[in-house]
């Protein structure tokens, strides 16, 4: 079948289920701060699995535009995309796991209404349980599982594996349905029940695996096979995630007041599997991509040694398109970055298959034309997005020929490219490190990549300390979010000193529309307990709606004040100083700040905590977001 065709069948199936079907939403999520891009088909449903009402009702279905950022650099196997569809269907408080594992096994078997799988190729894990946070072991999805395969004359054997490391000591033990611990087979935004934050939705899932039996199992993966192992023999087709628990507080979870089923399917593994397709990159979107690339460089994908380079082309061309349709154009900022990424890592990989620069662009109107049904925006919008990955072929070309000089000097001159060398043509000619070291290899050199990252550690310290400076004046972006970040800043650094002393004191912050970061004084890794009192503090100030105000004074009289913030001589006479809370309600902080901020601290949303760790010697690092 082709991408399409599984895509409507999926759609058209669960509206005969009574679902409603809601168009992709944009890679760029709009409400949620947690992430640069929209990664999963749930992100965009998370506060109707919270319960609030969904304008169309309790049964959803809809294919989500996902991009993955944090695989990039994984991109050459087999079945890794970066951007990719994500088929979704939700029930909101509706049907719960019956329904939902006896529609999904029709669908995936069905041959007139579904993809006619054969279903001895699938497999099934599920929910092990977990003893810490009292979270009970998923025998009902078993029992379902088994008389659906039952049906189909299949007797389903449970097997107890528990770890993935347990996994690859037992095998496959002639079971089909494989208990997993939460590693595996738990879902939320947050990780599993130990990871996830307070107030974070999440529950059991199951996940549904097809076996390519023309792929033998790769003991470097481990001694055995089994479901959940890497060698390539198993593929996850869909996970349905039954949605039905909130963490109240460490090891200890409730009920939600609605069981909600979330379930999402790789669009285009599903259409591998209708192929029996062991690698991703011969469906017909894919292969469209890899067959230009074939004409332009004259070698066969098949028999290519590259194969490797066809594949980083055809998944991240297609992902710069999607993601320049939707606005993110190639830039330095943190989303276009991404985008740049891709672009240039093409352009490299291009030239190893020996196609000369300016051919990319060619490869849009492909993606377009795939697509010219479901996205018709990225089918008119052709152009423009040409143009845009046409200057950045230019921009990196114009980058590439001068840093192609610099480093043959250095070539010459160093035997083993120094972290110098290489942070030299990565900051002044845009040279990825890879590039570096791709370039090095070819005249059999090697680069110091612990130097390099050296260099690049020292590089963000002073780009840091610039970022410092710069908040010292005020916000450099002032969007709505940065202002709100901004503002959440001053209540975390007035609560660090509550909970852990009056040594705080600021030593970097970095805001983006994002999330918060923030570094401050102190030795000590933080426990649990200070992180929760932490954001206790800040969230108690924004639930009590405080007034932020500011008012002009002298660096003497801010003192006196006792107001923090950096005391310097470069300041001019007079210094702003924001106050958040009044008489009334009491002042949680007094701050030298050029602004801007808030009116009110009622309007920032939930705080949370995401990360702690350490930022140099005596100084830690926060970074937070709000909800
Ligand atoms: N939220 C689950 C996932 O992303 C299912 O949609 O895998």
């Amino acid at each position: 079948m082709k991408t399409a065709e599984v895509r409507k069948r999926y759609l058209d199936f669960f509206a005969s289920k009574g679902h409603r079907i809601v168009p992709s939403a944009s890679l760029v999520p709009t409400d949620d701060p947690t992430t640069l891009f929209t990664g999963s088909g749930m992100q965009p449903m998370v506060p109707y699995l919270l319960g609030e009402d969904h304008p169309l009702g309790s049964r959803i279905v809809d294919s989500q535009k996902c991009f993955r950022a944090e695989d990039i650099e994984e991109i050459g196997d087999n079945r890794h995309t970066t951007f990719f569809e994500m088929l979704g269907n939700w029930s909101l408080g509706d049907y719960f796991k019956e329904e939902q594992l006896s529609w999904l096994f029709e669908f995936l078997t069905d041959k007139e209404a579904g993809l006619g799988l054969d279903p001895e190729r699938l497999y099934i894990t599920v929910f092990h349980g977990d003893k810490n946070n009292d979270l009970p072991k998923d025998t009902e999805s078993v029992e379902i599982w088994k008389s659906l395969f039952k049906q189909k004359n299949i007797e389903a054997n449970e097997v107890e594996v528990g770890t993935e490391e347990n996994g690859s000591e037992i095998g496959l033990e002639g079971g089909r349905i494989f208990y997993y611990d939460a590693s595996k087979n738990w879902w939320s935004r947050g990780g599993t029940p130990d990871d996830m934050p307070v107030g974070e939705p999440g529950g059991p899932d199951s996940e549904v695996f097809y076996e390519f039996q023309d792929v033998e199992h790769d003991p470097a993966f481990g001694k055995k096979c089994h479901p959940n192992c890497d060698c390539g023999r198993f593929l996850e087709i869909g996970n349905s995630v039954f949605m039905q628990y909130v963490k109240k507080a460490e090891g200890h979870f409730e009920k939600l007041p609605k069981e909600n089923v979330d379930f999402g399917g790789g669009l285009e593994r599903l259409t591998a599997v209708t192929e029996d397709f062991s690698d991703i990159f011969k469906i017909d979107v894919l292969r469209s991509i890899i067959e230009r690339l074939e004409d332009h460089s004259g070698e066969r994908y098949e028999n290519s040694e590259n194969k490797n380079s066809f594949r980083v082309i055809a998944d991240h061309i297609r992902g710069a398109v999607f993601m320049i349709s939707d606005g993110v154009t190639p830039s330095n900022s943190e989303r276009g970055y991404f985008v740049r990424r891709l672009i240039r890592r093409s352009i490299r990989h291009a030239n190893l298959l020996g196609i000369e620069t300016k051919k990319l662009k060619d490869l849009v109107s492909v993606v377009a034309n795939n697509y010219r049904e479901v996205y018709p925006e990225v089918f008119e919008s052709q152009e423009w997005i040409q143009d845009e990955i046409e200057s950045e072929e230019s921009k990196f070309k114009l980058a590439l020929d001068r840093g192609l000089k610099e480093f043959r000097k250095i070539i010459e001159k160093e035997d083993k490219i120094s972290g110098k060398g290489a942070f030299k043509l990565f900051t002044t000619h845009g040279f990825p490190f890879e590039l570096t070291e791709e370039l090095a290899r070819e005249y059999g050199k090697e680069v110091d990549k612990e130097a390099f990252e050296e260099e690049y550690r020292i590089h963000q310290e002073e780009s840091r300390k610039g970022a410092d400076k710069k908040f010292k004046g005020g916000l450099g972006d002032t969007g709505e979010m940065s202002v709100k970040y901004h503002t959440a800043t001053h209540l975390l650094n007035a609560a660090l000193r509550d909970v852990l002393g009056e040594h705080v004191e600021q030593k970097g912050s970095n805001i983006t529309p994002e999330r918060l970061r923030f570094d401050f004084s102190h030795s000590e890794k933080l426990t649990e307990e200070e992180k929760k009192e932490i954001e206790t503090f800040v969230n108690g100030a924004i639930e009590r709606s405080l007034p932020v105000s500011y008012s002009e004074m002298t660096l003497e009289e801010a003192r006196a004040q006792g107001a923090v913030g950096v005391f310097e001589d470069k300041y001019e006479e007079k210094v702003r100083v924001y106050k958040i809370g009044d008489r009334s309600t009491g002042v949680v902080s007094l701050e030298i700040c050029g602004g801007p901020h808030v009116e009110n601290t009622g309007e920032l949303g939930k705080f949370r905590i995401k990360k702690e760790e350490a930022s140099s010697a005596g100084v830690r690092r926060i970074k937070a977001i709000l909800e």
